[in-house]
């Protein structure tokens, strides 16, 4: 069993972050579209914090936590927690190598944002493609409720949209 380390993101980490991302683009199409500027894909406006998982040194995993009128359904999701839209904020760019997975590193990210103190209070929020996957299959399991669903306010390559679903954290 690899020693499993839940870290802050440093600015030296994001070459690897990147490698790790570019892994799970080509097993799993997250994200469905190769960003022009990964860097700045991992370092999106809004950001209120940023995780990295290290199995034995090495960065499997990675978490962001962002402003939560970022979440798609944002409105929705503050009405069901009682909380203006700034009570919110959201989980996003959840992602963990394909090799790593199974052994509860994304579990342990999601740990880890839970506790943030940068969280002050917010109720915590994620969209989430509703494909059945193992990241809904994650949520659930965590005891994330699902608040509504509808598709998504973005297009794929191919001119759809996905249909998406909203959750809110359990605590
Ligand atoms: C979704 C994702 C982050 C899950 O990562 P993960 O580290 O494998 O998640 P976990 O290990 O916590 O849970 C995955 C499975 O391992 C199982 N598991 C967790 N800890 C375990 C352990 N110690 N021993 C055995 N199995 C374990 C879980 O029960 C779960 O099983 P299930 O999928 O059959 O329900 C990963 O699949 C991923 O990166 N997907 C692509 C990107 C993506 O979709 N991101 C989410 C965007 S919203």
């Amino acid at each position: 069993m690899p020693d499993l380390l839940i870290a802050p993101r440093h600015t030296a980490h994001l070459d690897r972050a990147v490698e790790a991302l570019r892994l799970v683009h080509e097993h799993d199409r997250y994200p469905l579209t190769w960003p022009d500027d990964p860097h700045a894909w991992l370092t999106p406006e809004g950001a209120l914090g940023a995780w990295v998982a290290l199995a034995d040194g090495v960065l499997v995993g990675h978490v962001m936590l962002v402003d939560g009128k970022l979440v798609e359904h944002a409105d929705r999701l503050a009405e069901a927690a009682g909380v203006s839209l700034t009570g919110l904020a959201g989980i996003s760019r959840l992602f963990v190598t394909p090799a790593a997975r199974g052994t509860g590193v994304a579990s342990a990210l999601l740990e880890r944002v839970e506790d943030a103190p940068t969280r002050r209070g917010r109720r915590l929020a994620l969209d989430v493609v509703d494909d059945g996957g193992p990241a809904v299959r994650l949520y659930e399991r965590l005891g994330w409720t699902r608040v509504t669903d509808g598709p998504a306010t973005w297009t794929t390559p191919a001119g759809t949209r996905p249909h998406t679903a909203a959750y809110l954290s359990p605590r």
